[in-house]
């Protein structure tokens, strides 16, 4: 599919859009041998683009992100209904960038988004068994007979889950929250684990993935993750 140059320009990591333009205008861009003008589009499939002298090839810079993901976003690339999409939030970056798993409509916390397939396949793997904690908020009272369940394993509709870590409980009359650990990333993993023991989540929020938290990001916030960080992930 032909798009425009600068969007091109950009996803290849060699400059922000806006800058793409200037080197256009100033006629550092050829498309097809001929010097670019502003609006060209070009499909790097078929077309050749050279910026300053370099030619632009179809492999784009990765980069990942950890969102702090507000309630109320759906984290895939499209929504019939309409409804805000996570990927609303980074559109900063230039690159189109992929969620890796999902967080649910309404709950909020960590949220990998990239464009390196390699990775956020590693990462979503089942076999992979990366740690996940979210703090939990449940109606009533967490009892001490839930909570050894929830820690040594819910029979669910796909299976018994795997040994999970529960932390910092802390109820009052209504409700009751706590901190969950679990090393799988079923469809509402969570959410159903509760439901099976006739626990109602009232909220439900990711604070970590492996060794990445949140630290102070605010909502809907994100942040690029470094070369170290990313080595990391690899190796889990
Ligand atoms: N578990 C859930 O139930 N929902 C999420 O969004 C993530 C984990």
């Amino acid at each position: 599919m032909a798009e425009r140059l600068q969007k091109l320009i950009a996803r290849a990591g060699l400059a922000s859009r806006r800058q793409a333009e200037v080197w256009i205008a100033e006629g550092k861009v050829l498309l097809n041998g001929a010097v670019a003008g502003l609006g060209d589009r070009a499909d790097l499939a078929v077309d050749q683009v050279i910026v300053n002298g370099q030619k632009l090839s179809v492999a784009e810079k990765t980069v990942t992100v950890l969102l702090n993901k507000p309630r109320g976003y759906i984290s895939t690339m499209k929504d019939p209904q309409g409804r805000k999409l996570v990927t609303d939030l980074v559109t900063a970056i230039p690159q189109r960038l992929y969620p890796v798993g999902r967080l649910d409509f309404n709950t909020e916390g960590l949220l990998l988004l990239t464009n390196d397939g390699d990775l956020a396949q590693r990462l979503s793997h089942p076999s992979h068994h990366v740690e996940k904690t979210y703090l939990v908020k449940v109606r009533g009272v967490l009892s001490e007979e839930k909570l050894l369940i929830l820690q040594q394993g819910v029979q669910l509709a796909d299976g018994l889950t795997l040994p999970a870590e529960i932390a910092n409980v802390r109820s009052g009359r209504t409700s009751s929250w706590f901190a969950l650990t679990i090393r799988e990333g079923r469809n509402r993993q969570v959410r159903r684990m509760c439901e099976s023991l006739d626990l109602s989540v009232v909220r439900l929020k990711r604070i970590r993935v492996a060794f990445l938290d949140l630290a102070n990001l605010p909502t809907g916030q994100f942040r690029i993750l470094c070369a170290d960080e990313i080595k990391k992930l690899r190796e889990l």
